[in-house]
């Protein structure tokens, strides 16, 4: 039986690898900082309980040495971080302290403990920045923009340092956004999804958002796991992109989701007042705040997955408007336990 250790396993991606490698037959440990609160995730998915919970914080050095010479993985997939782009603005250095060193903490462990396991980093789209409107792949420059970012820049080049300097399996995804009814509501789709289920069940007035230009490759987290699997089977380390190919503004993906939650909407001014009318009540249900503008924003990702298809034969799925749609469904189908349960 293989042995994966996942850190940050009680996130969108953890929880989703994790099911796919319990189906495996893999034995799972999940590794996340105490007091985390993600189970909700691992219960959705039906498989609470059934992880192998340890305490890991990649701040501390002791902690990952301890925990890899316990479980002695066969695997490892890396996505504790901090996650949120915006955040980092306002925490760079705490953010750098984990994505960045906290990748450098666990490859060092891994290179003194169980050399001979494989590793797997989330790297990101973010690492390539706004750099013109022509699809990224694994040659494109990275222009970083955010302190998130340029952290994850330092994580990916250590990664790929520890594989050419000391022979270790580390490979990284370049992950473009990967959504679900598993994401948190700090990001946009879930925010929306969450928001046009309650706007049309009356339980919320209108939703706040930022910039409605932003362009993303949005694809189902649920199939991006089956990827990342792969490419730890592959006979040689190599890194690959993760990526539908289409990009979609974030006004396209409001469009979508309230028309999903059955509300057809108009928009009405420019900029900062521009604002999203339910055409049928009149009512305005979105509205556009410099709150949830970042200090410097990347308008634009769209990714080429062609070496992952070509290579991993890993190919996406599930389309923008079908995504939008089973994430506007698993709103309403928790709004309709809630009322179950009253
Ligand atoms: N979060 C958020 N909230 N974003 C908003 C909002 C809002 O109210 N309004 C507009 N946006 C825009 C952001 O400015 C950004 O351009 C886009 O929506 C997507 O934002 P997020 O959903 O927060 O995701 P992200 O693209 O910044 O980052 C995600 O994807 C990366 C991979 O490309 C995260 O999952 C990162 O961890 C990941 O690396």
């Amino acid at each position: 039986m293989k042995k994966a250790l996942i850190t940050g396993s009680r996130g969108q991606d953890g929880s989703y690898l994790s099911r796919f490698l319990l189906g495996k037959g893999y034995k799972v440990y999940g590794a996340d900082r105490g007091g985390d609160t993600g189970i909700w995730r691992l219960r959705e998915l039906g498989i609470e309980g059934k992880v192998k919970e340890i305490s890991l914080d990649l701040l501390e050095p002791t902690n990952i040495m301890d925990a890899l010479e316990k479980i002695r993985p066969d695997e490892i997939y890396n996505f504790a971080a901090q996650s949120i782009v915006k955040l980092s603005f306002d925490q760079p250095v705490l953010t750098g302290e984990i994505n960045a060193l906290g990748v450098t903490r666990l490859l060092e462990a891994i290179r003194k403990v169980c050399p001979r396991a494989r590793f797997f980093q989330a790297s990101t789209a973010e690492l390539f920045g706004s750099t013109g409107s022509a699809q990224r792949n694994e040659t494109t420059a990275f222009h970083p923009k955010s302190p998130y970012a340029v952290a994850k820049l330092y994580a990916h080049w250590i990664t790929v340092n520890y594989r050419q300097a000391y022979g270790l399996y580390a490979v990284c995804a370049i992950l473009f956004n990967h959504e679900s009814p598993l994401r948190g509501e700090e990001f946009v789709t879930r925010k929306i999804a969450a928001a046009a289920a309650r706007i049309s069940r009356g339980l919320q007035q209108k939703v706040v958002v930022g910039n409605l230009d932003a362009c993303r490759d949005w694809g189902y987290a649920g199939e991006y796991v089956e990827g990342m699997w792969r490419m730890l089977q592959k006979p040689k380390a190599d890194d690959y992109i993760l990526a539908t190919g289409k990009t979609h503004t974030v006004r396209e993906f409001i469009e979508a989701a309230f028309a999903a939650a059955g509300i057809k909407l108009a928009w009405r001014g420019k900029g900062l007042g521009e604002k999203g009318v339910a055409s049928a009540s009149g009512k305005t249900v979105v509205e556009v705040s410099k709150d949830f503008y970042r200090p410097a924003e990347v308008e634009r990702l769209q990714g080429n997955s062609s070496k992952a298809v070509n290579k991993l034969g890993w190919k996406p799925k599930t389309k923008f408007k079908k995504l939008v749609a089973l994430m506007v469904e698993a709103e309403f189908s928790r709004l309709d336990k809630k009322k179950v349960n009253l």
